[in-house]
């Protein structure tokens, strides 16, 4: 099983090829993602090859300071949103992953970038594994393209595709999509991590020594993780996520990750009959969306991992008809809501013990962290005191069982992306910070519950008797 080479012995080393994990001996199932039978075998290298591997990569050491900056210039995409997401456009020899659902449209963002580029003069290698150049030509038609200066590869290899594009020499290269890409050279199945990576590796290898840009098409699983490998995160430059229901026009494209730029910009587009346009004035999107003052409706910011994401928290308290009155909870955790309407109840006096109350998330969207507490809270009251919170504020904050507002993790990404969508008005937990991006937006930090229903829901003070908020009942 062990196979000698090379003045040492090479050690065996198992490697699940669900998630990558590593381990030295063979088990049914990976101990890290539990999947079952995913482990293969993969050789190590020998201690012979290793010293000999670094005596070829040794390269002279060099301070920083003494390291020149290329001042190449950015390729730009033709969306302004794609660039700024980029940090100012493709940069030369940059690999940039582009994920998403399937039908999401990011093959047509790419044939629509790879139009653009082509006006200059230069060539684009768009490769396709998924769909025939018959295909390809009749979205192209669809978006007005021409397809002057596009070339296309229906091929999975990646040997045979390197061997392509060092003939067109292009001005960019999209691979559509990574999982489809499959090198004989690995024995994994296509689509594994091995094989995903390995074919990315050599993308990689090529753009960087060409400097010339890659885009990589990559699907996402279920759980919102590229397909399998997450691996290809760590590796490519820059990663960006095409997202949107597909049933709505709408699509955000935002950026997890940016060797050259920052991560915390979104561009936002528009599915219409001929690709995606860009929608300038994005806080139309939650307009349309959340246009009118309606009571029980709160705007929320959530994480989603580390992207920030706005929703609304909808809440519904009318009288019961029932002996015991319901608690209905969708999108949220069933005993937070119970927890939040606990402390209503004791602290703020709010008599919720006859009140059926249903709080629903937007959308179906599930919010698991207690972030989403306040918004709940407040379009609780809002319903129940039938008076209307205004649309472009936000509310952020744990409730704790005094009824004060506990602060959460980060505060200042969330509205930062709450200003960039164009609200006004944050009501956030106290803290001691100071930050740039609070100018963007009227930040209000509360202390109670209190505190925010006075700032989110004044009216609703002055209906309801001034003794109700704020006394402590015994
Ligand atoms: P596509 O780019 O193929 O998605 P992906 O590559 O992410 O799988 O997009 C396919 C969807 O986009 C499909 O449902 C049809 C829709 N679409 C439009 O609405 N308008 C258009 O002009 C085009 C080309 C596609
Ligand atoms: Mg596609």
């Amino acid at each position: 099983m062990q196979a000698m080479s090379g003045g040492g012995k090479a050690h065996s080393m198992y490697r699940c090829n669900n998630c990558g994990a590593q381990s030295p001996r063979w088990q049914g199932r990976c101990s890290l993602c539990e999947q079952w039978n995913t482990l293969e075998q993969i050789q190590s290298a020998t201690p012979m090859e290793r010293r000999r591997r670094l005596s070829y990569e040794a390269v002279a050491t060099r301070e920083i300071s003494q390291i020149s900056i290329g001042s190449s210039p950015r390729i730009l995409s033709p969306f302004d949103e794609m660039n700024r997401v980029l940090g100012g456009g493709i940069v030369p020899g940059s690999v940039v992953l582009m994920a998403g659902d399937p039908g999401i449209g990011k093959s047509t963002l790419l044939l629509q970038a790879s139009d653009f580029l082509t006006k200059t003069g230069g060539r684009v290698l768009y490769v396709s594994g998924e769909e025939s150049g018959e295909q390809i030509r009749l979205r192209a038609e669809r978006l007005g393209i021409n397809g002057d200066g596009i070339f296309f590869l229906s091929e999975t290899e990646p040997e045979i595709i390197i061997e392509q594009l060092d003939q067109l020499d292009p001005v960019l290269v999209v691979i559509d999509s990574i999982q489809t890409m499959f090198s004989r050279d690995i024995s994994s199945a296509m689509g594994s991590v091995a094989q995903v990576r390995d074919c990315a590796r050599r993308f990689m290898d090529w753009a960087k020594r060409r400097n010339i840009p890659v885009f990589l098409a990559g699907h996402v699983t279920k759980d919102g993780s590229v397909a399998g490998p997450r691996a290809l995160e760590h590796m490519v430059d820059v990663v960006l996520y095409l997202e949107g229901d597909t049933l709505s026009a709408y699509r955000l494209l935002r950026g997890v990750k940016n060797r050259f730029g920052s991560t915390n910009e979104i561009g936002v587009f528009q599915m219409g009959g001929n690709g995606l346009q860009e929608v300038s004035d994005p806080s139309q999107l939650f307009l349309s969306r959340h246009g009118q003052e309606v009571a029980g409706s709160v705007v929320i910011v959530t994480m989603e991992g580390t992207r920030p994401l706005l929703a609304e928290v909808q809440a519904l308290c009318t009288r019961t008809v029932f002996s015991q009155p319901r608690r209905v909870a969708a999108g949220i955790d069933f005993h937070r809501l119970l927890l939040i309407t606990a402390v209503l109840g004791k602290r703020l006096g709010l008599s919720l013990s006859d009140q059926d109350i249903i709080v629903n998330m937007a959308g179906g969207l599930t919010v698991s962290e207690p972030a989403v507490d306040l918004g709940i809270a407040l379009a609780m009251v809002s319903s129940f005191g039938n008076v209307a919170c205004d649309p472009w504020t936000v509310a952020i904050g744990e409730i704790g069982l005094s009824g004060e507002i506990r602060s959460i993790p980060h505060l200042e990404r969330r509205l930062h992306e709450a200003a960039k969508l164009g609200f006004r008005r944050a009501i956030v937990p106290v803290t001691q910070g100071d930050d740039s991006s609070r100018a963007e937006l009227e930040v209000l930090e509360a202390h109670t519950l209190t505190e925010a229903i006075r700032a989110a829901l004044p009216d609703y003070l002055n209906k309801s008797e001034p003794a109700m908020v704020g006394r402590r009942r015994p």
